[in-house]
């Protein structure tokens, strides 16, 4: 079975022809849900920062830094990606990091980018938080004065860590509660259920924050239940062993949850064995809401439009219908106003009947 919604407008999809609708694709308005700011950090931004706060890496080039990314699995991944994050000190060095990434987004169509950033990786180096959310909100804040591109943040606990340590992080970021808009959980996801943070989240849902929780993605099927049975979270990051439940796929169909899926993340870090393999267009052709995203566009290779072009070229049986459903769900899966999320919508219909004519 596939579900699909209905274009505000008619659209003739089968007139778009396979080779303009990479183009039509890159060039449509969509949003992106899943992206960890600190892995955006480019390696010549990298080697940048620690030229300015006088930091020295254990790599001696940006070429020697790049060629560490060969990852194995998703630890192998966040270990590098530590390290990467440890050039961060200032204000202007978190402004610099979401600027150059909110830059590449405009360029690419991105009109809302909702930001994960992990504050524990800093304050517990001895940066203060707020210099961490200063940062990151000035550079958002200027790209919607900018580019009219909505950016927000959310504030994601580490799962290697504690609860009390997620709680206490929660309490110190209160003074900028204004400044994101909901919680996230990511790192390592083995052996940290979310079951051990279900206090974190409650409190985060009693200050009207939203909840989304990294769940599914090396984890098992049971971890996305508990997901969204103890954290009550609203989408669920990657998800995509969610087919190894098939009870819970049904549930999250009816329930409307939607999964941002990261498919050049999932090759990087071994999740499928290649792009032709991964099980994305199985889960839109079941209909789940299903959005394709980047995680750490830095590390794995490819920024949004590199992922949409990187699935079509290796599932060539998604058509133009598929490819208007995937950016209309970012686009609606985003914590964005109802009507905002409808006008982006009127304006990818009219990106794809303006195709349609030719
Ligand atoms: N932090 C950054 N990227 C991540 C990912 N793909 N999974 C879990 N935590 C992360
Ligand atoms: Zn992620």
């Amino acid at each position: 079975m596939s579900t699909f919604d209905t274009p505000s407008r008619p659209i003739d999809f089968g007139r778009i022809e396979s080779d303009e609708l990479v183009a039509l694709v890159r060039t449509a308005p969509k949003a992106e849900l899943h992206i960890h700011i600190e892995g955006s950090l480019e390696p010549e931004l990298i080697f940048d920062l620690a030229a300015r706060n006088g930091v020295t890496l254990a790599y001696p080039s940006v070429q020697a830094l790049r060629s560490a990314y060969a990852f194995k699995d998703l630890q192998s991944f966040l270990d590098v990606y530590y390290a990467g994050a440890s050039v961060l000190l200032t204000e202007q060095d978190f402004h610099d990091m979401a600027w150059a990434y909110l830059k590449r987004a405009a360029a690419e169509g991105v009109v809302c980018a909702e930001l994960f950033f992990d504050p524990q990786t800093h304050t517990q180096r001895g940066v203060p938080m707020g210099v961490v959310i200063q940062g990151l909100k000035r550079a958002c804040d200027q790209a919607q004065q900018v580019w009219g591109l909505r950016a927000e943040l959310i504030l994601c606990f580490l799962r290697h860590l504690t609860e009390e340590a997620a709680l206490q992080t929660l309490e110190e970021a209160m003074p900028y509660r204004d400044h994101f808009i909901g919680v996230g959980l990511d790192s390592s996801e083995v052996g940290h259920p979310p079951e051990k943070f279900a206090r974190v989240f409650a409190r985060a849902g009693e200050l009207g924050l939203h909840r989304v929780a990294h769940a599914g993605e090396e984890g098992p099927a049971a971890y996305i239940t508990a997901a969204l049975d103890l954290l009550k979270a609203q989408r669920i990051d990657h998800g995509v062993r969610c087919t190894e439940d098939p009870d819970l796929v049904q549930r999250l169909v009816r329930e409307g949850i939607p999964l941002t899926v990261c498919p050049l993340s999932n090759i990087k870090l071994c999740v499928f064995p290649s792009l032709a393999a991964h099980n994305l267009p199985g889960l839109l052709r079941a209909g789940l809401v299903v959005t394709v995203n980047s995680d750490d566009p830095a590390y794995f290779g490819g920024y949004l439009n590199e992922n949409y072009t990187a699935l079509l070229a290796a599932h060539p049986s998604l058509s133009a219908q598929h490819m208007w459903q995937l950016l209309r769900n970012s686009l609606m899966a985003s914590f964005a106003p109802p009507a905002l999320k409808l006008q982006w919508a009127q304006r990818l219909d009219e990106h794809f009947a303006a195709g349609a004519r030719g």
